[in-house]
């Protein structure tokens, strides 16, 4: 018997690789910050729960393939919201945002056809390309260029005859970074001049901390109408990751009918589940605002404990609740496992993802890590300063040098 090579190309979650790990901190006694995991600690609106307990269906059938109709409206009616009108048959509800992308990847992708997505990019990509037989191009970025990718011709320069799409992140996960109008409107116009699908990931759409951002969307550029693929999902914008609700949004009907096999074959999304999303579309939009809010103050928290640790390298991050830092140590894998089995201060310490599977390129981001702000306040000053104490000690005791600078 023999495991697929799609299977094989495959990589554990950086996120959940430590999981072992820090039971066995926790069996010990030691309070872990988590860091690692873009899991929103905010409370789920009550209008969720609401719905769901509701439901007083004597039997509980299938939905539409397609999804719920009255979850369809009401994304329709978010996203005019956001001026954009959308047709029923241009939603398409799935399990998440991860299966939204799946499935978009294994309608547009052959074997050996690429994706350029620009590194370091949120980890599941890298699992989402490799089950459909493609290859992730890297677009490369830098810590000291704030991760920002939207250079025409760095672009430009990565299409092949094989490339079928450009999957981006707006705002980014793990950078943070946020495109300007102009930044949008050119990586639209590449899509359409080298008719590339554009895989536009707006998952973190709400989170983006200056004002002149607005609410980001791609899908207000009505000339890429066939290009354009929005992956949407209730997880980070109402705090419902357990909810396992997102969709797709595009306008080309070619790609919605290759969409909607792969639905068939699942048959539908758990019909509670949607019912209980649809009563999210409907809260106050103060909730957003609020929530917003909460995150900008985490973020600047964040950022200016870790402006305080000599040889760290941080941009502050304009969107979505991850920042990206570079470290003053060897190697960020080896610090997380050290941090976990060899370091506490008063019985705590911390976890952070490490930053080198967020790369496709060997070697890169080696000494970075990616923080989730998804903690208060307090517990975030905490968790940087046992950061800090970490490095301070591993530096001492496992590189044996006094501090070493990044560059
Ligand atoms: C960039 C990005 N896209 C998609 C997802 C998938 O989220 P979900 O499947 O919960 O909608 C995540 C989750 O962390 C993410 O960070």
């Amino acid at each position: 018997m023999r495991i697929s090579i799609n299977a094989n190309r495959c990589q554990p979650s950086p996120m959940r690789k430590f999981h072992p790990y820090a039971q066995e901190a926790k069996r010990q006694g030691k309070k872990i910050y988590h860091l690692n995991i873009g899991q929103p600690d905010l409370p789920t609106p009550q209008a969720y729960y609401d719905a769901i307990r509701s439901f007083d269906a004597p039997t509980l059938e299938y939905e539409a393939s397609p999804g719920m109709p009255k979850l369809i409206d009401a994304i329709r009616r978010y996203y005019q919201t956001l001026d954009v009108y959308l047709d029923p048959r241009d939603i398409l509800i799935t399990t998440g945002g991860s299966e939204a992308l799946l499935l978009t990847l294994l309608s547009i992708l052959d074997p050996y056809t690429e994706v350029i997505i620009p590194e370091p990019y949120y980890p599941n990509y890298t699992t989402f390309v490799n089950s459909a037989g493609g290859f992730i191009r890297a677009l490369p970025t830098n810590p000291w260029e704030g991760y920002r990718y939207a250079d025409r011709e760095r672009i430009e320069s990565l299409i092949t005859p094989n490339t079928r799409a450009i999957l981006i992140t707006n705002p980014g996960n793990p950078t943070g970074v946020v495109l300007s109008q102009d930044e949008m409107r050119m990586i639209a116009d590449i899509a359409k001049k080298h008719n590339l699908f554009l895989i536009c990931d707006e998952v973190y759409r709400e989170f983006c901390y200056d004002d002149k951002f607005g609410v980001p969307t791609m899908a207000k550029y009505r000339d890429i109408d066939e290009n354009l693929v929005i992956i949407d999902s209730v997880s980070k914008r109402f705090s419902a990751c357990g909810a396992r609700v997102g969709c797709v949004v595009t306008r080309n009907q070619e790609l919605q009918q290759a969409l909607v096999k792969f639905c068939q074959s699942r048959l539908s999304v758990a019909t509670i589940d949607q019912l209980g999303a649809a009563a999210l579309y409907d809260v106050d939009p103060s909730f957003f605002k609020e929530s917003k809010a909460e995150y900008k103050l985490r973020r600047d928290t964040v950022v200016s404990c870790l402006r305080q640790i000599p040889g760290v390298v941080v941009e502050e991050p304009m969107g979505a609740f991850y920042v990206m830092a570079s470290l003053p140590v060897d190697d960020a894998d080896k610090f997380q496992y050290w941090l976990l089995e060899n370091f506490d201060v008063d019985g705590e310490t911390v976890m952070f993802a490490p930053g080198a599977p967020f790369y496709e390129t060997p070697g890169k981001g080696v000494r970075e890590v990616r923080i989730a702000y998804v903690l208060k306040c307090e517990e975030l000053e905490r968790a940087i300063e046992l950061l800090a104490e970490g490095i301070a000690r591993y530096q001492k005791e496992v590189m044996k040098v006094g501090s070493i600078e990044t560059k």
